[in-house]
This record gives structure tokens, sequence and C-alpha cells, in this order.
């Protein structure tokens, strides 16, 4: 639907609009010539969330069903955010309407489910722009610790940490996440973002998971229908990787009582880079040959991205994302984060449940659904 003044305008469809579809929504609402045309949720209360989000002079067709809203014929782009256990069946329709869809992570709940959508999808038109939802990548601190590592800082990427200390899992319509099969795991539903940035950091295909985790302490008394919640709140995980670097997850969901929800250090041959999420600070550290000095040649610096006209609840992330997205809609460009993206990161995640389960290192490789898969096109 081309325009006189500006970029083409671009309409949205919003399939699931609780807590991230009204992110979502705000986010293309603060998009050049966007605008959310149509939303589908079963819950009332959801789209009278849109609703609102949309405001109440803007035409905003709902719907309770993805395959309503899409037979409606209103929109060029989906944006997937309805709960993880509904992705699989939301997004058979979704990807053979044509329309361009942004998914919110994790792909699917299960490794069977996620193979099925990468296989579907490379059989689309390279013209349907199908994004993964890993805004992750879009924090501006976690932006410059990427342009660091490409510019030869550290040297040849050796070790990621990463560590999670965050709050319990928010209430949700339905407390779909209180379960396993609901989520794919906490080690799916939520670190696929951290396995994911692992990725890119060491530009290498996972071989090797470890994990040790558990539930100790949140949701331990939340029962639904007799049972009695399942969802992990702490673990370690390992991942070694095919050029011999190595990441380390540090997952900890009952530690609010922590200045960074979230920290990453990247070290290297030449260096360390290190971001602290919360307060938005990058440390890059250079090695010396002179170790007494060295301790001193560290660099501390505040991120800020002027750019970003919707912090929303990812520090801004899940708009730059959103600007990509547009970008790519409108260059006619393929996306920069894929289905393929959304599984190796997934696949992690389910190698580290199995790896729990067992007791046992995981072999990437014995998972029928990845073995031989190309990790990067
Ligand atoms: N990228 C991130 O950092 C991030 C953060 C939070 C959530 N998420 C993801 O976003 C998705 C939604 O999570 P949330 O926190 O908004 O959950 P939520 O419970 O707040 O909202 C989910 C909404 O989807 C609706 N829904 C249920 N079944 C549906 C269906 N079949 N079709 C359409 N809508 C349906 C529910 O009624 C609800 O309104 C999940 O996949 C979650 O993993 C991503």
């Amino acid at each position: 639907m081309p325009t006189n003044d500006g970029p083409e305008q671009i309409r949205y469809g919003v399939i699931g609009t609780g807590m991230m579809g009204i992110e979502h929504i705000q986010n293309i609402l603060a998009l050049d010539n966007c605008v959310v045309t149509a939303v589908a949720d079963p819950e009332p209360s959801s789209l009278l969330s849109a609703r609102e989000a949309v405001g109440p002079d803007t035409p905003l067709a709902t719907f309770g069903t993805a395959r309503e809203l899409i037979a409606a014929n209103l929109c060029d782009a989906l944006v997937i955010a309805s709960p993880n256990h509904t992705h699989h069946d939301v997004l058979i329709p979704s990807i053979e309407s044509g329309l361009h869809l942004l998914i919110e992570k994790p792909l699917c709940t299960t490794l069977d489910d996620c193979r099925e959508i990468v296989d579907l999808v490379s059989d689309r038109p390279a013209s349907q722009v199908i994004w993964m939802g890993l805004e992750y990548r879009y924090m501006p601190p976690l932006q410059r610790v990427m342009s660091e590592i490409a510019k030869g800082t550290v040297g040849d990427v050796k070790m990621v940490a990463i560590r999670e200390h965050r709050f319990p899992f928010l209430v949700k319509v339905d407390n779909w996440n209180r379960f396993s099969k609901n989520t794919g795991g906490t080690l799916v539903e939520k670190c696929c973002h951290f396995f994911d940035l692992m990725i890119e950091a060491t530009e290498s295909r996972p071989v090797r998971v470890y994990a040790s985790g558990a539930q100790d302490v949140n949701h331990l008394d939340e029962v639904y229908d007799g049972k009695q919640s399942d969802i992990l709140d702490n673990a370690y995980v390992i991942v070694d990787f095919a050029n011999g670097s190595r990441g380390l997850l540090d997952l900890c969901m009952f530690a609010e009582a922590s200045k960074n929800e979230r920290e990453i250090v990247v070290t290297g041959t030449a260096g360390k880079v290190e971001a602290l999420d919360t307060e938005s600070i990058v440390r890059i550290g250079v090695r010396t040959d002179d170790i007494l000095s060295g301790v001193n040649v560290v660099t501390e610096e505040k991120i800020v991205d002027s750019s970003i006209k919707h912090q929303g609840l990812h520090h801004g992330a899940s708009y730059l994302e959103h600007v990509d997205f547009a970008g790519a809609i409108r260059a006619g460009e393929s996306a920069a984060v894929t289905v393929l993206d959304g599984l190796w990161s997934a696949a992690i995640g389910f190698a580290a449940h199995l790896s729990l389960d067992s007791g046992m290192p995981v072999m990437i490789d014995d998972l029928a659904q990845v073995a031989g898969l190309e990790f990067r096109p």
C-alpha cells in the first residue's frame, strides 16, 4: 500500500495480545508508517488490552483465532506472540498465508515441531520475510559486545559466560508458563536467548551440552487442575562448540536481589568484553604483555541508543528488532534472524533438559532432528 510521503505503510496483525503482544503493538505504533489493523486472541480481556493500546480512534478488527485473522486479509505482516505451546499450530497457517512473520521465541516447544517449521519455511519464497524474534541480540550493550568481537578486540573468542539472575516467572494468562510441556522447559523458553548469544559470539556449531539444575524454590506450592507446577528455576549449563570455544549459563530465578539482571562476559585470546544489561554498561579489557599494568587496561562505557523510540520491557531491544523487520520487508531483504537460528538456540535448551534428566552430557548430533542439519546458511 504505497503512500506519497514516507515509507510504504505496513499493516500488522498481532496474534496473542498478552504481555508481549501489547509490547509489540506499542513498538509497531512507534515505527514510521506502521499500523496494527487486526489482533487475534481467545481471551476477551487480552483483546480489550489491544484495543486500549491501539487507541479508541484507530480501526482494529478483533478475532478469536489466527485463522480468522488471516482469512480477513487485513494485514501485510503478522507478529506471533501467543503462548509457546500454541506456536506450532499458529505458525502452520501463518507461514502458508504468505504474510511476513515475526515469531516470538522459542520457535516451538519440541525439537520435532521446530524441525517441521524449519522445513516448511525452507519451501517458502525468499520474498516472504520470516523473522525469528530473538531480540536480546538487539539490546544496545549486547550489540556493542558483538561489534567489539567483530572488530577483533577480544581476539579469538574462547569463553562466553552468561549469568541471568532475576525474578521468578511472571503471572500469565492461565499461568501457562508454570508447566514445561507448555513452555518447552525453562532452558528452552527463556534461555534460548542466551544460547543464541553464545552462538553469535562463538560463530560455531554446538556439539555437546551438560546441565545441572532443578526447581528448588519457585512455584512449589502452585497446583493447577491437581498438577503441581514443574518449572525449573535454577541451572548451570555448559556448552562445547565445534571450534573449541565454550559457553556457560548461570541461571537463577530467585535472585531478584541483584543489581543487573544479566551479565554477559566474552573472553578471547586478546581481551575481554563484558555487558551489564540493566545498567547498560559495557566494559572492555585488553590484555597487555605487562601483567601488572594489564589490570588497569579496562574501559567502561554507558551505552545509550538515542534512536530507540520505545523502551518497553526489554531496554528498547524489541523496538530495534522491529525497525530491522520492517526495514527487511520494505527492502525486500530476507530475515537477518531466521527460524534456523530459532531451532539452534532452542536445540541447546532441549539438549540441556535431556542432560538434566539423564545426568549425562548430550551430544548434539545424537539429536535426530539436527544431525546433519545445516548450521548457518
Ligand atoms: N522475547 C522476549 O523476551 C519475550 C518476553 C516475554 C514473552 N515472550 C514470548 O511471547 C509469547 C507470549 O508470552 P506472554 O508473556 O505475552 O504471555 P501472556 O500469557 O501474557 O499472553 C499470551 C496471550 O496469548 C493468548 N493466546 C492463547 N492461545 C492463543 C492462540 N491459540 N492464539 C492466539 N492467542 C492465544 C492468551 O489468551 C494471552 O492473551 C510467548 O511465546 C513468550 O515466550 C517473549
